[in-house]
């Protein structure tokens, strides 16, 4: 039986603890500090052997508290459970929504305590068709402790028959009045609002070539891709499969956004799959992974032996 019990008990405490933050005016409402001039980027320094390289089996939030030295982590990109219902075995992922608010709340807190002062989080979360706004909710909750940098959009399909494109896949809904939902999001939250990213490393090639000579860089033909990326999922699903695993490319996109080198150190707090700590490790970084449920953790640790 899925232990309802032990989330409950986190999701109290939780909003327990942010109600005593933001009495102590370093929650919700008041907020960090953000857009107060751009950071130069600082050497990534090597983190301290121990924490890296593992899937650790336990709650996310427990486990940043007590295994995650401050200001450890470069860049974390995650997706939690959305709340919504779905069975992930150990997590009861259908919260009353106030209490899943509190949730995401000292879960921001917390990643504002593990991430460097110019590391990233890469917070990646989807709306109900009937309930479009709760994302946003979400990510105020976590803009109580972190700054809002960039809001991505994550295209799952995209048809635009006057060009001859039709591509990608998405859950078609069933319904009079909703369109398919064919887009999650990705927040960008920096602990400053001016964290600099390399954005010709997720760049597109000109459409004009023109531009090349006229945008004189170094970086030859490559754009910024602006805000919309497209990144289908891959065809097979198998029953086995995670249930909401997102696409390698989504975390790949991310760590070349922020930037990254053999000393960097990425974290996924609510792991699944591992797809986070694979691609992390594809790109030669350091990685860190939490994921409650045995069955998940077990199957990205494997997932992993074939990486990297
Ligand atoms: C949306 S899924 C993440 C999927 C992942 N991005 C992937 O590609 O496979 C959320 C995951 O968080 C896990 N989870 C839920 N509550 C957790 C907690 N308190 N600590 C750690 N993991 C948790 C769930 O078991 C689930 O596997």
């Amino acid at each position: 039986m899925p232990a309802r019990g032990r989330r409950r008990e986190g999701g109290r405490k939780a909003k327990a603890t942010l109600a005593g933050a933001e009495s102590r005016g370093q929650g919700a409402r008041l907020g960090p500090a953000c857009g107060r001039g751009a950071q130069a980027p600082r050497a990534r320094t090597a983190a301290p052997a121990g924490f890296a390289n593992r899937v650790y089996e336990m709650d996310c939030m427990r486990g940043m508290r007590e295994r995650l030295p401050e200001k450890s982590i470069d860049i974390i990109v995650t997706s939690p459970p959305y709340n919504i219902g779905v069975d992930y075995g150990m997590h009861d992922d259908a919260m009353p929504f106030d209490e899943y608010l509190g949730w995401m709340g000292e879960f921001g807190a917390i990643c504002g305590r593990v991430l460097k002062d110019d590391g990233s989080l890469y917070f990646n979360i989807g709306d109900k068709a009937s309930d479009e706004f709760r994302s946003f909710r979400v990510a105020q909750r976590i803009a109580g402790s972190l700054c809002l940098q960039n809001t991505l959009h994550w295209v799952k399909s995209i048809a635009i028959p006057e060009h001859g494109v039709n591509a990608g896949h998405f859950k078609p809904v069933n319904s009079r009045r909703y369109v398919n939902n064919c887009h999650e999001y990705i927040f960008h939250f920096t602990k400053s609002g001016s964290v600099p990213i390399n954005k010709t490393a997720v760049g597109v090639p000109y459409a004009d070539k023109s531009n090349i000579a006229r945008w004189s860089h170094d970086n030859g033909d490559k754009r910024d891709r602006g805000n919309q990326w497209f990144i289908p999922y891959d065809t097979v699903v198998s029953k086995k499969d995670h249930p909401a695993a997102f696409p390698e490319k989504l975390p790949e996109m991310c760590i070349r956004l922020s930037g990254f080198g053999k000393s960097t150190v990425v974290l996924d707090p609510f792991l699944g799959s591992g797809t986070t700590c694979v691609a992390a490790a594809r790109l030669g970084c350091r990685y860190v992974g939490f994921e409650i449920d045995p069955g998940h953790a077990r199957a990205s640790r494997e997932r992993l032996l074939g990486a990297a």
